[in-house]
């Protein structure tokens, strides 16, 4: 017998294939009545979940025999999980898999940012290379220093990538942890000592601008921003004030705000590199992501206890 869940959304093409032959799935985004389609699958247990819309109190409530909400993401920020806890609602991700490759992505964004190899293709392909002479000079790694807001799973695999590229590290976390890395107890303080500032935090309110003004002062006009956490966590439109004005020397951005709308006064900045949200999204990757929320799926209604429950 098969087990009957709902999918809240399009998302990875192998893990749908799975969710559909391995469950009975509801298709929640094809509804054309999506109150009449979460009436009809009240009874349903199980939900899969894909992408930023809102798993919330009220979708709870329309599926009250709801027991296990199966995220394909490392971060949660868009299911209520103080709603999940109250309905004794268990809430799964897919942490560790993409560790290596959310951290390739984010030395990816370091070089690009400092080193400007986008913008010097951009130079050759514009013919510039002969006409205006060599690419001006950038910025090494070497030597600098990169803060990591929320040395986690992923900022401790970016730790590793930056010290074999030269770079000293220091993190700022809410709690002190044991590595061999300096700790600063706020991240004004982190920003200052720092000269790339990586945001690597989870989302959600506990973050929400945590990278403001106040931040970006500190690391001053030399200093670097990127983010591969979530768009939330840093000021969105004062960065881009900041990059226009030259307060800060160039941030590289893989999230926004509300993707997948991107102010479009971003694209036409030198000193900044913008990727599409791809940390993750490899073949490899997605696939390892969507195993671990079929197989959290598997064991919850084996009566087994899931791999990587989250707790509010
Ligand atoms: P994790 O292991 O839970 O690490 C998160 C770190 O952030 C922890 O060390 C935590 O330490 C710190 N933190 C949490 N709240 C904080 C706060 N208010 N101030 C300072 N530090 C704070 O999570 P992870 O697996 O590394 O993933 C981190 C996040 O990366 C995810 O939640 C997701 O949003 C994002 N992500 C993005 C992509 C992408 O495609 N761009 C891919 C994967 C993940 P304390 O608890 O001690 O504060
Ligand atoms: C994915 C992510 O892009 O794991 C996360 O938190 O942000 C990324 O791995 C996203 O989950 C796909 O929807």
């Amino acid at each position: 017998m098969k087990h009957e869940i709902i999918i809240t959304a399009q998302g990875h093409k192998g893990t749908m294939e799975r969710l559909q032959d391995e469950f009975k799935a509801v298709k929640l985004w094809e509804a054309s009545d999506r109150d009449a389609a979460l009436r009809a699958a009240s009874h349903i247990r199980g939900l899969a979940h894909f992408g930023h819309s809102k798993v919330d109190g009220k979708l709870m409530d329309a599926l009250p025999r709801l027991e296990i909400v199966s995220n394909f993401g490392v971060g949660v920020d868009q299911i209520d999980l103080e709603a999940a806890k109250k309905r004794k609602i268990i809430v799964t991700n897919t942490p560790d898999v993409l560790n290596d490759c959310v951290a390739d992505c984010a030395m990816s964004l370091v070089l690009n940012t400092l080193r400007k190899f986008p913008q010097s293709q951009d130079w050759l392909r514009s013919g510039f290379w002969a006409t205006k002479g060599p690419y001006p000079l950038t910025s090494s790694l070497g030597g600098k220093t990169l803060g990591v807001l929320g040395l986690g799973r992923i900022g401790e695999a970016i730790a590793k990538r930056a010290s074999a590229f030269g770079m000293l590290i220091r993190y700022h976390n809410r709690s002190k942890k044991n590595v061999p890395y300096p700790y600063d107890a706020d991240v004004v303080t982190l920003a200052k000592n720092s000269d790339v500032l990586m945001v690597v935090t989870p989302g959600g309110a506990g973050t929400a601008k945590l990278v403001n003004a106040k931040v970006l002062d500190a690391l001053g006009p030399e200093g670097y921003v990127i983010n591969v956490a979530r768009g939330s966590v840093v000021d969105e439109l004062v960065l881009l004030k900041y990059l226009q004005e030259g307060r800060i020397a160039g941030a590289g951005l893989d999230v926004f705000e509300h993707e997948p709308k991107v102010p479009a006064a971003f694209y036409s900045l030198d000193n900044c590199v913008l990727y599409p949200h791809v940390a993750s999204a490899t073949a490899e990757t997605r696939k390892a992501m969507g195993d671990l929320q079929v197989e959290n799926l598997h064991l919850h209604f084996a009566g087994k206890p899931v791999k990587t429950q989250i707790s509010a």
